[in-house]
């Protein structure tokens, strides 16, 4: 645990969006935190997190600062912009400031906190950081449709939408449960991969968890164009 008077970097994962689900040590970390990263973008998941921890949070007391994110995939951080607030929150902490950057999820899971943690360890890598895990859309999503990750000696994968078909079809050959995120823009093209392999029965729609339009969908068939959003994942397991 890191001393009250050494600065620090906190990310914060603030789950799925439904603000109870945010551990009691984020919860206390970001109510204590001098400052508030919330990450602001083009995709509505960036707001979702900020709204999700907006109770916790004294605008009097705390400086909450939206930062504009990069969204992209890259391995390069070709604008220069996560090495740019790196640097700005290296200088925040060294002058002894508690700083909680939020992400919706968890932190290490496909989050936007990674581009950051990557420029900060290279720039500086010595800047204490502490990361609070969050319950992640994955834990979310199976709890909510009641359909277990992991059984005996099954195997659990987990692969983005965008991940070639290749690597899609060798997940979907496992013996156990497949969530496949970011699907709302592949969602016709994996529909018709889970249709050439036989397995579009053993595939449930999530969408929104825990925020409105919550949603799911056990029948491919139902799920209607306005039903795709970001916020959504399929579930793949064999029916038992
Ligand atoms: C960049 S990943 C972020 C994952 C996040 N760090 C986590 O731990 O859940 C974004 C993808 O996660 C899934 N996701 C995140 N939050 C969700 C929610 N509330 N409902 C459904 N899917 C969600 C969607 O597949 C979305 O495209």
């Amino acid at each position: 645990m890191t001393s009250a008077a050494t600065g620090c970097l906190y990310g914060i994962g603030v789950g799925p969006g439904d603000p109870e689900l945010i551990t009691l040590k984020g919860a206390r970390l970001l109510r204590a935190a001098d400052i508030v990263l919330t990450p602001v973008g083009a995709r509505s998941e960036i707001s979702i997190a900020a709204a999700a921890v907006a109770t916790l949070l004294d605008p009097v007391r705390q400086s909450i600062v939206e930062v504009v994110c990069p969204m992209q995939s890259d391995e390069v951080d070709r604008d220069g912009r996560w090495s740019r607030l790196a640097a700005e929150i290296a200088v925040m902490v060294q002058a002894g400031q508690q700083v909680a950057f939020i992400t919706l999820g968890d932190p290490m899971f496909y989050s936007t906190f990674l581009y950051l943690l990557r420029e900060l360890r290279t720039l500086t890598p010595t800047v204490p950081v502490e990361i609070v895990p969050g319950i992640s859309s994955v834990y979310a999503a199976a709890g909510l449709a009641g359909i277990p990750l992991g059984l005996n000696d099954e195997t659990f994968c987990v692969v983005p939408a965008t991940a070639p078909e290749a690597d899609l079809e060798a997940a979907l050959a496992g013996n156990g449960t497949v969530v496949l995120l970011k699907v709302y823009r592949a969602f016709d093209r994996l529909r018709a991969l889970l249709q050439r392999l036989g397995r579009e029965q053993d595939a449930v729609y999530v969408r929104r968890i825990g925020l409105s339009g919550e949603a799911v969908i056990r029948d491919l068939d139902q799920v209607r164009r306005e039903d795709l959003d970001y916020m959504s994942l399929l579930l793949v397991r064999k029916q038992s």
